[in-house]
Protein backbone atom coordinates (compact mmCIF):
# COMPACT_ATOMS: atom_id res chain seq x y z
CA UNK A 1 0.00 0.00 0.00
CA UNK A 2 1.60 3.68 -0.85
CA UNK A 3 0.99 5.69 2.22
CA UNK A 4 2.13 9.32 2.43
CA UNK A 5 5.20 10.29 4.79
CA UNK A 6 5.32 14.12 6.09
CA UNK A 7 8.93 14.09 6.23
CA UNK A 8 11.80 11.92 5.82
CA UNK A 9 12.43 10.66 9.46
CA UNK A 10 8.50 9.82 9.40
CA UNK A 11 8.95 7.42 6.17
CA UNK A 12 12.18 5.80 8.05
CA UNK A 13 10.70 5.25 11.04
CA UNK A 14 7.90 3.59 9.46
CA UNK A 15 10.04 1.62 7.20
CA UNK A 16 12.37 0.43 9.98
CA UNK A 17 9.15 -0.44 12.25
CA UNK A 18 7.45 -2.39 9.25
CA UNK A 19 10.87 -4.39 8.75
CA UNK A 20 11.42 -4.92 12.33
CA UNK A 21 7.41 -6.16 12.58
CA UNK A 22 7.57 -8.04 9.48
CA UNK A 23 10.68 -10.11 10.18
CA UNK A 24 9.30 -11.14 13.79
CA UNK A 25 6.05 -12.41 12.66
CA UNK A 26 6.82 -13.85 8.82
CA UNK A 27 8.97 -16.86 8.65
CA UNK A 28 11.27 -16.94 6.02
CA UNK A 29 10.72 -19.37 3.47
CA UNK A 30 12.80 -18.62 0.64
CA UNK A 31 14.41 -22.07 -0.54
CA UNK A 32 15.70 -21.26 -4.17
CA UNK A 33 15.85 -24.89 -6.21
CA UNK A 34 20.04 -23.55 -6.53
CA UNK A 35 20.87 -23.82 -3.02
CA UNK A 36 23.20 -26.04 -1.69
CA UNK A 37 25.74 -25.85 1.48
CA UNK A 38 26.77 -22.50 3.00
CA UNK A 39 29.47 -20.44 3.45
CA UNK A 40 30.45 -18.03 6.19
CA UNK A 41 32.06 -14.94 5.94
CA UNK A 42 32.75 -12.33 8.83
CA UNK A 43 31.62 -8.65 8.30
CA UNK A 44 33.06 -6.50 11.47
CA UNK A 45 30.97 -3.19 11.25
CA UNK A 46 33.47 -0.25 12.43
CA UNK A 47 31.59 2.33 13.96
CA UNK A 48 34.10 4.16 15.47
CA UNK A 49 35.15 5.30 11.74
CA UNK A 50 32.43 7.53 10.39
CA UNK A 51 32.94 8.12 6.42
CA UNK A 52 31.23 10.72 4.28
CA UNK A 53 27.86 10.82 3.50
CA UNK A 54 26.28 8.65 0.60
CA UNK A 55 24.43 11.65 -1.06
CA UNK A 56 20.72 10.45 -2.14
CA UNK A 57 21.13 11.42 -4.85
CA UNK A 58 23.10 8.69 -5.74
CA UNK A 59 19.49 6.74 -6.07
CA UNK A 60 18.54 8.95 -9.11
CA UNK A 61 16.34 8.28 -11.64
CA UNK A 62 16.99 8.81 -15.72
CA UNK A 63 13.79 9.56 -17.77
CA UNK A 64 14.28 10.06 -21.68
CA UNK A 65 12.11 10.66 -24.49
CA UNK A 66 12.65 6.84 -25.93
CA UNK A 67 10.30 4.18 -26.29
CA UNK A 68 7.66 4.08 -23.82
CA UNK A 69 9.88 5.91 -21.10
CA UNK A 70 7.51 8.68 -21.32
CA UNK A 71 4.71 8.06 -23.34
CA UNK A 72 2.81 5.39 -21.62
CA UNK A 73 4.95 4.96 -18.96
CA UNK A 74 4.67 8.32 -16.96
CA UNK A 75 2.58 10.77 -19.44
CA UNK A 76 -0.83 8.64 -20.38
CA UNK A 77 -2.58 12.83 -21.07
CA UNK A 78 -5.03 14.30 -18.74
CA UNK A 79 -8.24 12.71 -20.95
CA UNK A 80 -6.75 8.66 -20.33
CA UNK A 81 -8.89 6.25 -18.36
CA UNK A 82 -5.82 5.42 -16.72
CA UNK A 83 -6.04 6.76 -13.48
CA UNK A 84 -3.68 10.05 -14.08
CA UNK A 85 -3.35 13.70 -12.53
CA UNK A 86 -2.90 16.21 -15.11
CA UNK A 87 -1.81 13.57 -17.47
CA UNK A 88 0.97 12.03 -15.04
CA UNK A 89 0.12 7.83 -14.10
CA UNK A 90 -0.89 7.86 -10.47
CA UNK A 91 0.35 4.32 -10.06
CA UNK A 92 3.80 5.19 -11.54
CA UNK A 93 4.01 8.27 -9.14
CA UNK A 94 3.00 6.38 -6.20
CA UNK A 95 5.39 3.65 -6.84
CA UNK A 96 8.17 5.89 -7.05
CA UNK A 97 7.45 7.80 -3.80
CA UNK A 98 7.72 5.04 -1.90
CA UNK A 99 11.44 5.00 -3.89
CA UNK A 100 12.35 8.56 -2.50
CA UNK A 101 13.10 9.56 -5.90
CA UNK A 102 15.80 12.40 -5.27
CA UNK A 103 16.33 13.48 -9.18
CA UNK A 104 15.26 12.98 -12.08
CA UNK A 105 17.41 13.52 -15.49
CA UNK A 106 15.34 14.77 -18.22
CA UNK A 107 14.79 15.00 -21.32
CA UNK A 108 17.96 12.85 -22.45
CA UNK A 109 20.07 11.01 -23.34
CA UNK A 110 20.55 11.66 -26.83
CA UNK A 111 17.34 13.06 -27.29
CA UNK A 112 18.80 15.62 -25.13
CA UNK A 113 20.87 17.08 -28.23
CA UNK A 114 18.08 17.11 -30.40
CA UNK A 115 15.22 18.40 -28.12
CA UNK A 116 14.18 22.36 -28.22
CA UNK A 117 12.17 23.47 -25.13
CA UNK A 118 9.80 25.81 -27.36
CA UNK A 119 8.18 23.02 -28.88
CA UNK A 120 7.13 21.83 -25.26
CA UNK A 121 5.56 24.84 -24.18
CA UNK A 122 1.77 25.89 -24.39
CA UNK A 123 -1.54 25.17 -25.58
CA UNK A 124 -1.16 20.85 -26.28
CA UNK A 125 -3.05 21.41 -29.44
CA UNK A 126 -0.53 23.75 -30.68
CA UNK A 127 2.49 21.95 -30.01
CA UNK A 128 4.27 20.72 -33.44
CA UNK A 129 5.01 17.17 -33.53
CA UNK A 130 8.67 16.07 -34.82
CA UNK A 131 10.65 12.98 -34.96
CA UNK A 132 12.96 11.47 -32.84
CA UNK A 133 15.92 10.21 -35.12
CA UNK A 134 17.84 8.62 -32.38
CA UNK A 135 15.32 6.47 -30.91
CA UNK A 136 13.55 4.37 -33.53
CA UNK A 137 12.82 8.00 -35.85
CA UNK A 138 8.99 7.84 -34.34
CA UNK A 139 6.96 11.10 -33.78
CA UNK A 140 7.30 12.66 -31.05
CA UNK A 141 4.62 14.61 -30.19
CA UNK A 142 5.45 17.43 -27.82
CA UNK A 143 3.05 16.96 -25.14
CA UNK A 144 5.42 16.23 -22.76
CA UNK A 145 7.39 19.19 -22.29
CA UNK A 146 8.67 21.08 -19.54
CA UNK A 147 5.56 21.88 -17.47
CA UNK A 148 4.74 18.25 -17.43
CA UNK A 149 8.28 17.42 -16.39
CA UNK A 150 8.02 19.95 -13.67
CA UNK A 151 4.64 18.11 -12.73
CA UNK A 152 6.50 14.63 -12.61
CA UNK A 153 8.83 16.11 -10.46
CA UNK A 154 6.79 17.61 -7.73
CA UNK A 155 4.48 15.01 -8.21
CA UNK A 156 7.01 12.68 -6.97
CA UNK A 157 9.08 14.45 -5.21
CA UNK A 158 12.00 14.86 -6.90
CA UNK A 159 14.18 17.52 -7.76
CA UNK A 160 14.94 18.28 -11.45
CA UNK A 161 18.29 17.27 -13.47
CA UNK A 162 17.48 19.10 -17.37
CA UNK A 163 20.06 18.33 -19.65
CA UNK A 164 20.72 21.08 -22.04
CA UNK A 165 21.11 20.86 -26.08
CA UNK A 166 24.30 21.44 -26.32
CA UNK A 167 24.87 19.31 -29.61
CA UNK A 168 22.10 21.04 -31.92
CA UNK A 169 20.85 23.56 -29.88
CA UNK A 170 22.40 27.15 -28.86
CA UNK A 171 23.76 29.12 -25.88
CA UNK A 172 20.61 31.21 -26.51
CA UNK A 173 18.29 28.52 -26.60
CA UNK A 174 19.52 27.19 -23.79
CA UNK A 175 19.97 30.05 -21.56
CA UNK A 176 16.41 31.51 -22.58
CA UNK A 177 15.30 28.16 -20.83
CA UNK A 178 16.66 28.46 -17.90
CA UNK A 179 15.06 31.67 -17.61
CA UNK A 180 11.44 30.63 -18.90
CA UNK A 181 11.87 28.59 -15.96
CA UNK A 182 13.26 30.03 -13.19
CA UNK A 183 13.29 33.96 -13.45
CA UNK A 184 10.87 35.65 -10.32
CA UNK A 185 10.96 38.47 -12.05
CA UNK A 186 8.42 40.41 -15.17
CA UNK A 187 10.27 39.29 -17.82
CA UNK A 188 8.73 38.24 -21.16
CA UNK A 189 10.27 34.62 -20.82
CA UNK A 190 8.41 34.72 -17.06
CA UNK A 191 5.29 36.05 -18.33
CA UNK A 192 4.66 33.48 -20.92
CA UNK A 193 5.29 30.59 -18.33
CA UNK A 194 3.00 32.50 -16.42
CA UNK A 195 0.55 32.19 -19.24
CA UNK A 196 1.36 28.69 -19.77
CA UNK A 197 0.15 27.94 -15.83
CA UNK A 198 3.28 28.38 -13.70
CA UNK A 199 3.64 31.77 -12.59
CA UNK A 200 6.03 31.08 -9.63
CA UNK A 201 9.44 30.48 -10.76
CA UNK A 202 10.51 26.49 -11.19
CA UNK A 203 13.44 25.38 -9.16
CA UNK A 204 16.13 23.29 -11.28
CA UNK A 205 18.36 21.52 -8.88
CA UNK A 206 20.39 20.11 -11.72
CA UNK A 207 21.52 21.14 -15.26
CA UNK A 208 23.60 19.13 -17.62
CA UNK A 209 25.66 21.29 -20.47
CA UNK A 210 25.45 18.58 -22.96
CA UNK A 211 24.91 14.23 -23.16
CA UNK A 212 27.84 12.26 -24.36
CA UNK A 213 29.61 15.48 -26.21
CA UNK A 214 31.82 12.45 -27.17
CA UNK A 215 29.46 10.54 -29.52
CA UNK A 216 25.78 11.31 -30.14
CA UNK A 217 26.13 14.77 -28.37
CA UNK A 218 27.91 16.00 -31.15
CA UNK A 219 30.86 14.00 -31.31
CA UNK A 220 33.18 16.67 -29.86
CA UNK A 221 37.19 16.61 -29.57
CA UNK A 222 37.82 17.10 -25.20
CA UNK A 223 39.27 20.42 -26.21
CA UNK A 224 36.44 21.45 -28.79
CA UNK A 225 33.58 20.14 -25.48
CA UNK A 226 35.49 22.20 -22.98
CA UNK A 227 35.20 25.57 -25.05
CA UNK A 228 31.31 24.89 -25.65
CA UNK A 229 31.23 23.56 -22.10
CA UNK A 230 32.86 27.12 -20.95
CA UNK A 231 30.34 29.22 -22.39
CA UNK A 232 26.86 27.10 -21.31
CA UNK A 233 28.18 27.42 -18.12
CA UNK A 234 28.40 31.35 -18.28
CA UNK A 235 25.20 31.82 -19.82
CA UNK A 236 22.85 29.02 -18.60
CA UNK A 237 21.64 30.54 -15.30
CA UNK A 238 19.44 30.05 -12.76
CA UNK A 239 17.60 32.98 -11.37
CA UNK A 240 15.47 31.64 -8.69
CA UNK A 241 17.64 32.07 -5.37
CA UNK A 242 15.70 29.21 -3.79
CA UNK A 243 17.98 27.30 -5.29
CA UNK A 244 21.46 26.74 -6.14
CA UNK A 245 21.74 25.09 -9.66
CA UNK A 246 24.42 22.45 -9.89
CA UNK A 247 26.06 22.49 -13.84
CA UNK A 248 27.22 19.03 -14.52
CA UNK A 249 29.55 18.42 -17.43
CA UNK A 250 30.03 15.81 -20.08
CA UNK A 251 32.87 13.72 -18.74
CA UNK A 252 34.09 10.55 -19.66
CA UNK A 253 32.87 7.20 -22.07
CA UNK A 254 33.58 4.51 -20.21
CA UNK A 255 37.09 3.85 -19.28
CA UNK A 256 38.47 6.85 -21.85
CA UNK A 257 40.49 9.32 -19.39
CA UNK A 258 40.30 12.13 -22.13
CA UNK A 259 37.18 14.24 -21.04
CA UNK A 260 38.12 13.67 -17.62
CA UNK A 261 41.58 14.96 -18.15
CA UNK A 262 40.70 17.89 -20.14
CA UNK A 263 37.31 18.78 -18.13
CA UNK A 264 39.33 18.87 -14.94
CA UNK A 265 42.32 20.35 -15.91
CA UNK A 266 39.76 23.78 -17.59
CA UNK A 267 38.25 23.89 -14.24
CA UNK A 268 41.43 23.86 -12.35
CA UNK A 269 41.96 27.38 -14.09
CA UNK A 270 38.36 28.65 -13.99
CA UNK A 271 38.00 32.12 -13.19
CA UNK A 272 34.95 34.29 -11.91
CA UNK A 273 32.89 33.71 -15.39
CA UNK A 274 32.10 29.89 -15.48
CA UNK A 275 32.34 27.26 -12.77
CA UNK A 276 30.75 23.28 -12.87
CA UNK A 277 29.91 21.24 -9.96
CA UNK A 278 29.96 17.71 -11.82
CA UNK A 279 31.40 15.66 -14.19
CA UNK A 280 29.44 13.10 -15.46
CA UNK A 281 30.17 9.46 -16.60
CA UNK A 282 28.48 7.04 -18.46
CA UNK A 283 29.14 3.14 -17.95
CA UNK A 284 26.69 0.20 -18.95
CA UNK A 285 27.18 -3.16 -17.83
CA UNK A 286 26.43 -4.91 -21.56
CA UNK A 287 28.84 -7.48 -21.61
CA UNK A 288 29.14 -7.48 -25.46
CA UNK A 289 28.18 -4.82 -28.09
CA UNK A 290 25.97 -4.33 -29.48
CA UNK A 291 23.90 -5.56 -26.22
CA UNK A 292 23.44 -9.19 -26.71
CA UNK A 293 23.09 -10.86 -23.32
CA UNK A 294 19.69 -12.33 -22.69
CA UNK A 295 17.74 -10.66 -19.99
CA UNK A 296 16.00 -13.99 -19.39
CA UNK A 297 16.56 -17.96 -20.25
CA UNK A 298 20.27 -17.28 -19.47
CA UNK A 299 21.98 -19.65 -17.35
CA UNK A 300 25.28 -19.19 -14.90
CA UNK A 301 28.15 -18.54 -17.59
CA UNK A 302 25.95 -15.12 -18.47
CA UNK A 303 25.01 -14.23 -15.13
CA UNK A 304 28.91 -14.82 -14.16
CA UNK A 305 30.52 -12.65 -16.84
CA UNK A 306 27.78 -9.96 -17.05
CA UNK A 307 28.89 -9.42 -13.12
CA UNK A 308 32.37 -9.72 -13.63
CA UNK A 309 31.49 -6.91 -16.36
CA UNK A 310 30.04 -4.40 -14.03
CA UNK A 311 31.86 -4.72 -11.17
CA UNK A 312 34.63 -2.94 -13.87
CA UNK A 313 32.23 0.33 -12.05
CA UNK A 314 34.63 -0.10 -9.57
CA UNK A 315 38.01 0.54 -11.08
CA UNK A 316 36.31 3.20 -13.49
CA UNK A 317 35.25 5.01 -10.52
CA UNK A 318 38.73 4.97 -9.05
CA UNK A 319 40.48 5.50 -12.07
CA UNK A 320 38.47 8.94 -13.07
CA UNK A 321 38.92 9.83 -9.07
CA UNK A 322 42.60 9.60 -9.42
CA UNK A 323 42.34 12.07 -12.18
CA UNK A 324 40.17 14.47 -10.39
CA UNK A 325 41.73 14.20 -7.22
CA UNK A 326 45.15 15.47 -9.36
CA UNK A 327 43.07 18.91 -10.12
CA UNK A 328 40.41 19.01 -7.44
CA UNK A 329 41.73 17.41 -4.43
CA UNK A 330 39.30 19.09 -2.52
CA UNK A 331 36.86 17.13 -4.04
CA UNK A 332 34.56 20.03 -4.98
CA UNK A 333 33.44 18.40 -8.51
CA UNK A 334 31.20 15.49 -7.88
CA UNK A 335 31.84 12.39 -10.04
CA UNK A 336 28.16 12.15 -11.85
CA UNK A 337 27.35 8.38 -12.70
CA UNK A 338 24.19 9.53 -14.71
CA UNK A 339 23.85 6.74 -17.13
CA UNK A 340 24.82 3.31 -15.52
CA UNK A 341 23.15 0.03 -15.57
CA UNK A 342 22.81 -3.21 -17.49
CA UNK A 343 22.08 -2.67 -21.14
CA UNK A 344 20.78 -6.11 -22.86
CA UNK A 345 19.53 -7.58 -26.06
CA UNK A 346 15.85 -6.24 -26.54
CA UNK A 347 12.88 -8.59 -25.28
CA UNK A 348 11.76 -10.60 -28.74
CA UNK A 349 9.13 -8.93 -30.38
CA UNK A 350 9.29 -5.12 -29.08
CA UNK A 351 10.39 -2.68 -31.31
CA UNK A 352 14.65 -2.79 -30.83
CA UNK A 353 15.22 0.75 -30.69
CA UNK A 354 12.85 1.17 -27.71
CA UNK A 355 15.27 -0.60 -25.23
CA UNK A 356 13.05 -2.62 -23.50
CA UNK A 357 14.45 -5.39 -21.41
CA UNK A 358 13.38 -7.69 -18.52
CA UNK A 359 14.73 -7.39 -15.15
CA UNK A 360 15.95 -10.80 -13.35
CA UNK A 361 17.38 -11.72 -10.07
CA UNK A 362 20.99 -10.64 -11.94
CA UNK A 363 20.00 -7.44 -12.45
CA UNK A 364 18.50 -7.27 -8.62
CA UNK A 365 22.17 -8.06 -7.84
CA UNK A 366 23.93 -5.35 -10.61
CA UNK A 367 21.60 -2.56 -9.00
CA UNK A 368 23.37 -3.40 -5.24
CA UNK A 369 26.78 -4.00 -6.57
CA UNK A 370 26.90 -0.92 -8.46
CA UNK A 371 24.97 0.97 -5.12
CA UNK A 372 27.67 -0.13 -3.04
CA UNK A 373 30.34 1.18 -5.38
CA UNK A 374 28.97 4.43 -5.32
CA UNK A 375 28.20 4.53 -0.93
CA UNK A 376 31.96 3.46 -0.92
CA UNK A 377 33.18 6.18 -3.06
CA UNK A 378 31.11 8.99 -1.45
CA UNK A 379 33.27 11.34 -0.98
CA UNK A 380 33.68 11.95 -4.74
CA UNK A 381 30.47 10.14 -6.21
CA UNK A 382 27.49 12.45 -4.97
CA UNK A 383 25.02 11.69 -7.92
CA UNK A 384 23.83 9.11 -9.89
CA UNK A 385 21.03 8.33 -12.45
CA UNK A 386 19.97 4.24 -13.28
CA UNK A 387 18.76 4.08 -16.90
CA UNK A 388 16.17 4.59 -17.03
CA UNK A 389 13.19 4.75 -14.72
CA UNK A 390 10.27 3.46 -16.70
CA UNK A 391 9.75 0.79 -19.40
CA UNK A 392 13.37 1.20 -20.91
CA UNK A 393 16.56 -0.47 -20.55
CA UNK A 394 17.05 -1.69 -16.39
CA UNK A 395 13.82 -0.04 -15.17
CA UNK A 396 11.94 0.43 -11.30
CA UNK A 397 8.64 -0.10 -13.23
CA UNK A 398 6.65 -1.77 -16.31
CA UNK A 399 3.65 -0.55 -17.56
CA UNK A 400 1.19 -2.26 -19.96
CA UNK A 401 -1.81 -0.06 -20.57
CA UNK A 402 -2.87 0.12 -17.56
CA UNK A 403 -1.12 -2.35 -15.57
CA UNK A 404 1.58 -1.57 -13.78
CA UNK A 405 4.77 -3.75 -12.36
CA UNK A 406 7.66 -3.48 -9.80
CA UNK A 407 11.16 -5.30 -11.46
CA UNK A 408 13.72 -6.82 -8.90
CA UNK A 409 15.89 -3.78 -9.76
CA UNK A 410 12.46 -1.50 -8.31
CA UNK A 411 12.70 -3.31 -4.97
CA UNK A 412 16.53 -3.49 -4.33
CA UNK A 413 16.16 0.60 -5.08
CA UNK A 414 13.25 0.52 -2.34
CA UNK A 415 15.45 -1.75 0.28
CA UNK A 416 18.10 0.76 -0.01
CA UNK A 417 16.00 3.68 0.97
CA UNK A 418 17.34 3.91 4.46
CA UNK A 419 21.09 4.68 2.53
CA UNK A 420 20.07 7.80 1.23
CA UNK A 421 21.80 10.71 2.68
CA UNK A 422 23.32 8.32 5.82
CA UNK A 423 26.93 8.52 6.87
CA UNK A 424 29.07 5.44 5.58
CA UNK A 425 30.27 3.27 8.25
CA UNK A 426 33.09 0.97 6.80
CA UNK A 427 33.13 -2.73 7.14
CA UNK A 428 35.81 -4.90 7.04
CA UNK A 429 35.45 -8.56 5.46
CA UNK A 430 37.32 -10.90 3.22
CA UNK A 431 35.15 -11.37 0.52
CA UNK A 432 36.46 -15.11 -0.73
CA UNK A 433 36.04 -15.51 -4.16
CA UNK A 434 33.01 -17.45 -6.39
CA UNK A 435 34.36 -18.85 -9.54
CA UNK A 436 33.06 -19.97 -12.54
CA UNK A 437 34.82 -20.92 -15.45
CA UNK A 438 37.47 -18.00 -16.25
CA UNK A 439 35.84 -15.70 -14.10
CA UNK A 440 36.71 -15.07 -10.64
CA UNK A 441 34.95 -12.59 -8.39
CA UNK A 442 33.99 -11.47 -4.72
CA UNK A 443 31.57 -13.71 -3.32
CA UNK A 444 30.46 -11.76 -1.08
CA UNK A 445 29.62 -7.97 -1.03
CA UNK A 446 29.03 -5.49 2.00
CA UNK A 447 28.35 -1.52 2.88
CA UNK A 448 26.72 -0.17 6.15
CA UNK A 449 25.56 3.19 7.42
CA UNK A 450 24.02 5.04 9.85
CA UNK A 451 20.92 6.91 8.97
CA UNK A 452 19.67 10.24 9.84
CA UNK A 453 17.70 9.08 13.28
CA UNK A 454 21.55 7.23 14.18
CA UNK A 455 20.21 3.61 13.20
CA UNK A 456 22.88 1.53 11.50
CA UNK A 457 21.95 -0.04 8.43
CA UNK A 458 23.83 -3.31 6.72
CA UNK A 459 23.25 -4.03 2.77
CA UNK A 460 25.09 -7.54 2.11
CA UNK A 461 25.15 -9.52 -1.70
CA UNK A 462 25.60 -12.89 -2.27
CA UNK A 463 26.82 -13.14 -5.31
CA UNK A 464 27.44 -16.76 -5.44
CA UNK A 465 24.56 -18.65 -7.22
CA UNK A 466 25.36 -21.77 -5.50
CA UNK A 467 26.10 -21.62 -2.04
CA UNK A 468 23.98 -19.97 0.95
CA UNK A 469 26.28 -17.32 2.92
CA UNK A 470 25.91 -16.99 6.38
CA UNK A 471 27.04 -13.59 6.89
CA UNK A 472 28.89 -13.21 10.66
CA UNK A 473 28.05 -9.66 11.61
CA UNK A 474 30.13 -7.87 14.71
CA UNK A 475 30.17 -4.52 16.07
CA UNK A 476 33.57 -2.88 17.14
CA UNK A 477 31.76 -1.70 19.90
CA UNK A 478 30.61 -5.10 20.76
CA UNK A 479 27.19 -4.44 21.74
CA UNK A 480 24.55 -5.76 19.57
CA UNK A 481 20.75 -6.72 19.95
CA UNK A 482 19.16 -7.68 16.72
CA UNK A 483 19.36 -7.35 13.06
CA UNK A 484 16.14 -7.56 11.22
CA UNK A 485 15.20 -6.03 7.73
CA UNK A 486 14.49 -7.95 4.77
CA UNK A 487 16.41 -9.87 1.60
CA UNK A 488 15.92 -10.38 -2.16
CA UNK A 489 16.31 -13.88 -3.55
CA UNK A 490 14.84 -15.96 -6.26
CA UNK A 491 13.74 -18.91 -7.41
CA UNK A 492 16.46 -19.08 -10.37
CA UNK A 493 19.01 -16.79 -11.47
CA UNK A 494 16.81 -15.46 -14.49
CA UNK A 495 13.62 -15.57 -12.36
CA UNK A 496 11.94 -12.10 -13.39
CA UNK A 497 8.17 -10.79 -12.44
CA UNK A 498 5.76 -10.42 -15.19
CA UNK A 499 2.30 -9.28 -15.23
CA UNK A 500 0.44 -12.99 -14.68
CA UNK A 501 3.18 -12.96 -11.86
CA UNK A 502 4.04 -9.96 -10.49
CA UNK A 503 5.63 -11.27 -7.23
CA UNK A 504 8.42 -13.83 -7.96
CA UNK A 505 10.78 -11.77 -6.86
CA UNK A 506 10.07 -9.60 -4.16
CA UNK A 507 11.19 -9.13 -0.85
CA UNK A 508 10.91 -11.50 2.35
CA UNK A 509 11.79 -10.74 6.09
CA UNK A 510 15.20 -11.72 7.30
CA UNK A 511 16.55 -11.37 10.82
CA UNK A 512 19.68 -12.25 12.13
CA UNK A 513 20.42 -15.02 14.34
CA UNK A 514 22.23 -14.27 17.58
CA UNK A 515 25.42 -16.59 18.44
CA UNK A 516 27.99 -15.15 21.25
CA UNK A 517 29.00 -11.51 20.17
CA UNK A 518 27.40 -12.11 16.47
CA UNK A 519 24.35 -11.82 14.83
CA UNK A 520 24.29 -14.18 12.04
CA UNK A 521 22.43 -13.16 8.56
CA UNK A 522 21.39 -16.28 6.45
CA UNK A 523 21.59 -15.01 2.81
CA UNK A 524 20.48 -17.31 0.27
CA UNK A 525 22.40 -17.61 -3.24
CA UNK A 526 22.55 -14.53 -5.57
CA UNK A 527 20.66 -12.93 -2.79
CA UNK A 528 20.85 -9.11 -1.45
CA UNK A 529 19.92 -8.35 2.43
CA UNK A 530 19.87 -4.89 3.72
CA UNK A 531 18.78 -5.41 7.77
CA UNK A 532 18.66 -2.64 10.25
CA UNK A 533 21.27 -3.50 13.27
CA UNK A 534 20.28 -2.43 16.78
O1 LIG B 1 20.09 5.40 -22.19
C1 LIG B 1 20.12 5.23 -23.56
C2 LIG B 1 21.19 6.07 -24.24
O2 LIG B 1 22.45 5.63 -23.82
C3 LIG B 1 21.20 7.53 -23.92
O3 LIG B 1 20.31 8.24 -24.70
C4 LIG B 1 22.59 7.92 -24.25
O4 LIG B 1 23.04 9.03 -23.51
C5 LIG B 1 23.39 6.66 -23.98
O5 LIG B 1 24.24 6.35 -25.00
Amino acid sequence: MIRKFSDRSEYLTKLAGQLATSALFVAMTIAPAYASESNSVDVKIETQQQGPTISRHIFGQFAEHLGRGIYEGVWVGPDSKIPNTRGIRNDVVNALKELRVPNIRWPGGCFADEYHWRKGIGPADKRPAGLNPNWGGVIEPNTFGTHEFMDLAQQVGAEAYLSVNVGSGTPQEASEWLEYMTTPQATALAQERAKNGHPAPYKVAFVGLGNESWGCGGSMTPDYYVSQMKIYSRYVRNFNDAVTTQKIAVGPDGADTSYTEAVMKAWQGHNWAWNIDGLSLHSYTVGQWPPSYKATGFGEDEYASLLKATLRMEELVRTHSQIMDRYDPEKKVALVVDEWGAWLAPTPGTNKDFLEQQNSQRDAIIAALNLNTFAKHAARVRMANIAQMVNVLQAMIFTDQDKMLLTPTYHVFHMYVPFQDATFVPVAFEAGTYKHGDVTLPRVDAIAARDQQKQLWVAVTNVDPSHASDVRLTLDTGRFTRASGQVLAAPKLDSVNTFAAPNTVSPKAITGKKQGNELVLSLPPASIAVVRVE
